[in-house]
């Protein structure tokens, strides 16, 4: 079974790639590599003893993006390819609707042609903007608050409509939580390119003295320590969840949708401590204002993967940090 894996130089793209190479499946990779570095799938290669095929492709290229899909007998698609700032998705909309928006359906489209039946979609809880109560379940209402979310949300919405034209297309739509934490191996993991947007990396960067200190935004939200909660989830757990899905696709389900989380949250100030623990390196932060846009507490009902998908996150906060830091103090430049 070949899967055509987009994005999947990235951070969460890497780590899938591993666990299907692992699972003895044909991996084809397309990525423009804006936001990775080739490096990774020869980390990937590294840590598996396989062999994957890789097409520095843009998914806009419709014309390149057809010779692979005639190239390879492609039976199923994990589409990680898209732009994730969130804070330049509000500077630049129309650049994150044309990539990630017109990408995703050039990409249908030539799927479409081909007949290819399968696909596997990386959504995000910013789906669910700011929650009315938690822990999400997959049935909570929809709301945007930045341009990278209603990317997602039309991604989703158009997604629906075709399945809905088209009942033999398996569609998986995937509400992932907060990815953090790394390959065991520590040959793989996350590279923000410049300043990371996100909590963890940001961590990360300061244990090696890349950073000063960590900037906490915000510790007067209304949660146990007045700092943001999130639902932190191991990317290798996150990874396998797209095996059990990709299984799941098997059977034929139509349109399903799962949250891709944990189910228990932590704060800003948890996860800076629990990092200081698995590394034994003090973290220096200081409390600044909120972030625009951000949200008080966020964690997922995981309970419809497990019964469903047979799925759960096994991995807790102190692999999460320990595998991080391996990652991050091996690699203190990334993949350069
Ligand atoms: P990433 O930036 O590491 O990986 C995305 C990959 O897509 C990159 O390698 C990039 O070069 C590639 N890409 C972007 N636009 C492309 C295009 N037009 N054509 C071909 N390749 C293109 O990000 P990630 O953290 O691995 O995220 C993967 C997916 O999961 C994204 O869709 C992201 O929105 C989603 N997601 C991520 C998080 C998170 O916190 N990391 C949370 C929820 C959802
Ligand atoms: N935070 C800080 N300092 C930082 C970065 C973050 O205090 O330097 C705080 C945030 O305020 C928040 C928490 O740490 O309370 C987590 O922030 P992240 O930026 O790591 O994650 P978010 O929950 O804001 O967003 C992430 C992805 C989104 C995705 C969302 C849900 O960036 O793309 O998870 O999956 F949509």
């Amino acid at each position: 079974m070949t899967v055509l894996v987009t994005g999947g130089a990235g951070y969460i793209g890497s780590h899938t790639c591993v666990e299907l190479l692992n699972q003895g499946k044909k991996v084809v990779v397309v990525d423009n590599l804006s936001n990775s570095s080739e490096k990774s799938l020869d980390r990937v290669r590294e840590i598996t003893g396989k062999e994957l095929d890789f097409y520095q492709v843009d998914l806009l290229d419709k014309e390149n993006l057809t010779e692979i899909f005639k190239k390879h007998e492609i039976e199923s698609v994990i589409h990680f390819a898209g732009l994730k700032a969130v804070g330049e998705s509000v500077e630049k909309p129309g650049l994150y609707y044309h990539n990630n928006v017109t990408g995703s359906i050039v990409l249908f489209e030539v799927m479409a042609e081909f007949g290819v039946k399968n696909i596997v979609f990386s959504s995000s809880a910013t789906v669910y903007g700011d929650p009315a109560s938690l822990p999400i379940t997959e049935e909570f209402p929809l709301s945007q608050t930045n341009p990278y979310g209603t990317a997602k949300y039309f991604i989703e919405i158009i997604l629906k409509d075709l399945q809905t034209a088209d009942e033999d297309l398996n569609v998986a739509i995937l509400r992932y939580f907060n990815p953090v934490g790394a390959h065991k191996s520590g040959k793989i993991g996350e590279d923000p390119i410049g300043t990371p947007n996100n909590l963890m990396p940001f961590i990360s960067q300061v244990a090696v003295k890349k950073r000063p200190e960590v900037m906490v935004f915000g510790d007067d939200y209304d949660t146990p320590d007045g700092t943001g909660v999130r639902d932190y989830i191991h990317v290798v757990d996150l990874a396998k969840g797209h095996i059990k899905t990709l299984d799941h696709l098997e059977s034929n389900p139509g349109f399903v949708v799962y949250n891709l989380g944990k189910g228990k949250g932590y704060s800003v100030l948890e996860l800076i401590k629990a990092f200081e623990k698995a590394s034994g390196v003090e973290i220096p932060y200081k409390v600044v204002g909120r972030r625009d846009g951000d949200i008080a507490s966020s964690w997922a009902d995981p309970a419809k993967a497990e019964s469903e998908l047979g799925w759960t996150a096994e991995m807790g906060l102190e692999e999460m940090c320990e595998d991080t830091w391996r990652w991050q103090s091996e690699n203190p430049k990334g993949f350069n």
